[in-house]
């Protein structure tokens, strides 16, 4: 709505995982490059934990661009799925056509098809988003997964991400031999104070802003109050600010414009929770 006033191409604070906006704040370079190292180093499990909206499926769908195309990927968003619908889903994402609807077959295609990409010096990733909601009995059946191997590595890499209920559900007892499996850890922090700022200007830019529109300072302050750092609710605020300032037909978002989207939002949220 406001895209035109502001001679933006495209919204800067859509709420979808778009790695064409990444900004690489401390936390996500290190958690891309905690992620990198446990894929190239075929360290078997990889967790990656943080709140929501902090950034993880972003960080996803980035560290895909990273890997070269010797790193065969699979990227699984609905971990709801039963346990035979998702191992046909991962071998979709390979590129392997089950020759029958089964276990036994998922599982022999899935080996044969990793030794396959070892003989030719490629690695593989099995990335499962939203694991917090994944049942008992799939984590032990992608437990089961990381047994490809050979003697000296893992012919699969698997990535874990979550909310922080996943390293709940990992410290149950039942899931110890999981648990004990994962070599590499990287819980996702909020943005800092003095990322804020940066992230917006980034976002801001990536859109094509030219630079007349701003966030005054105090405005800043504001949003980092509000969201504590986490970026899907600096994307929700500012975005409601960019309207409101479109309305007061304004380039400079300053604090009253700020306090009047936060009351909005939150009336928002109160209405919904009557
Ligand atoms: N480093 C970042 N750079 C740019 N945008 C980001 C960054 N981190 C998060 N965002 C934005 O914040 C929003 C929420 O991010 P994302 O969906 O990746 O969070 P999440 O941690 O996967 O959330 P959930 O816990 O709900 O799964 C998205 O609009 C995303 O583009
Ligand atoms: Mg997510």
């Amino acid at each position: 709505m406001y895209l035109e006033f502001y001679g933006l191409r495209e919204n800067p604070f859509n709420v979808t995982s778009d790695p064409s906006f990444l900004y690489l704040s401390h936390t996500h370079k290190e958690a891309i490059n905690h992620l990198l190292y446990g894929i190239q180093q075929r360290k078997g499990f990889v967790e990656l934990t943080g709140e929501v909206g902090a950034g993880k499926t972003t960080i996803c769908r980035s560290l895909l661009n990273k890997l070269d195309e010797k790193t065969k990927t699979s990227l699984i968003f609905n971990s709801s799925l039963p346990e035979n619908q998702l191992l046909e889903a991962i071998l979709n994402d390979f590129g392997i056509i089950p020759e029958r609807r089964s276990k036994v077959i998922f599982l022999r295609q899935l080996n044969d098809f990793l030794l396959d990409q070892l003989s030719v010096g490629n690695n593989a990733v099995l990335i499962i988003d939203e694991a917090q909601n994944l049942r008992a009995s799939t984590l032990e059946t992608i437990r089961m997964l990381s047994n490809f191997e050979t003697e000296k590595e893992k012919l699969l890499q698997i990535v874990l991400v979550g909310q922080p209920q996943l390293r709940e559900k990992l410290n149950s007892p039942n899931l110890l031999q999981l648990r004990q499996r994962i070599s590499v850890r990287f819980h996702v922090r909020a943005l800092e104070k003095n990322e804020v700022q940066r992230y917006i200007e980034h976002r801001l830019s990536v859109a094509g802003a030219s630079g007349n529109l701003a966030f005054s300072p105090e405005a800043i302050e504001k949003i980092y109050i509000h969201s504590g750092g986490i970026p899907r609710v600096i994307n929700i605020v500012c975005d409601k600010a960019l309207l409101m300032g479109f309305v007061h037909e304004t380039y400079l978002i300053d604090k009253e414009i700020l306090q009047k989207s936060v009351e909005e939002i939150e009336g928002q949220f109160s209405t919904v929770a009557v």
